[in-house]
């Protein structure tokens, strides 16, 4: 497929969406949101892809949402036609998806880094959500993923002041996993990703589920749904093989590589 706004590449087992609108700081419009998702759910369709690294330049992971796109537009338009449910879509894979931030991750920038399983940042990475400053609000999530990552009160001041923080208070509050320098960004998601990739698919799978649970429910739920998808994997050859190779000391050859 030909995308228009994102670079697209497969490394061995890791699926690599690259924002790619270098003249407006890859501010997120919707072609990028379509053809993101577009690229995700089809990365997530393949078996032979365990992992999915989303990056932007050295300058900008994503400066937003597109402000000059939005900036017209009505309160029926936004409603009518769900102008941020590709991002839906993105969030919704089943493949671990890591988000490698160099630069600005602004607004729906760091929305975006947010709807990503894990955040490494470059040690020049900046993110905030400095909606307030034009008018608006968080509108891709980060009005709740946020508190959920680094609490209410350090949420609450981001949100309302527009502040934005460098990567190492980002590490510091937990917004993002890892800081790394800038120049090992990318070598450190390629080797996370194919770390995670060469795992179990299923146990792959079934861990994000879980983790997504406890994003989303109560904690009564949320056991719930560890423990059935605990009792699932028990189901699965790799399962059987991950056990017996533990047992017979040698590592496990697992089905998807
Ligand atoms: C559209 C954008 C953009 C954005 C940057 N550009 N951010 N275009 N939408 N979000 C464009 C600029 O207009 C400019 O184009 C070019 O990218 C380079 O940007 P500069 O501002 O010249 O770069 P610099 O001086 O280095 O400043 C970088 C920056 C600044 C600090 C990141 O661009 C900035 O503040 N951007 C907006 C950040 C923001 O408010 N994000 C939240 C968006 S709202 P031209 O053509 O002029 O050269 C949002 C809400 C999501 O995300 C949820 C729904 C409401």
């Amino acid at each position: 497929v030909e995308y228009e706004t994102i670079l697209v590449e497969q490394r061995g087992r890791v699926g690599w969406i690259t924002l790619n609108r270098p003249q407006a700081l890859n501010a997120l419009n919707g072609t990028v949101s379509e053809e993101v998702a577009d690229a995700a759910s089809g990365f997530d369709a393949d078996d032979g892809i365990g992992a999915i690294v989303v990056t932007g330049s050295e300058k900008a992971f994503a400066a937003g949402a597109d402000i000059k796109e939005m900036e017209s537009k009505t309160a029926e338009e936004m409603i009518a036609t769900d102008h941020f449910g590709a991002w839906t879509r993105f969030a919704a894979v089943r493949t671990p998806v890591i988000a490698a931030v160099s630069g600005y991750a602004l607004g729906g920038g760091c929305e975006l880094a947010m709807m990503c399983d894990i955040i490494l940042a470059a040690d020049t990475a900046v993110f905030g959500q400095p909606e307030v400053n034009l008018g608006v609000i968080p509108g891709m999530g980060g009005t709740q993923r946020l508190i959920r990552a680094v609490g209410y009160y350090k949420a609450a001041e981001l949100i309302l002041s527009g502040r934005r923080v460098k990567a190492d208070e980002a590490e510091r509050i937990g917004l993002v996993s890892r800081m790394v320098p800038a120049s090992d960004l990318l070598d450190e998601a390629t080797r996370l990703a194919e770390t995670i990739a060469s795992k179990s698919l299923p146990s792959v799978y079934a861990a994000k589920a879980t983790l997504d649970a406890a994003m989303e429910t109560s904690l009564a739920d949320g056991l719930a749904v560890e423990k059935r998808e605990f009792a699932a994997l028990f189901d699965t050859a790799d399962q059987k093989e991950g056990m017996a190779a533990f047992r017979e000391k040698r590592p496990p050859r697992f089905q998807h590589r």
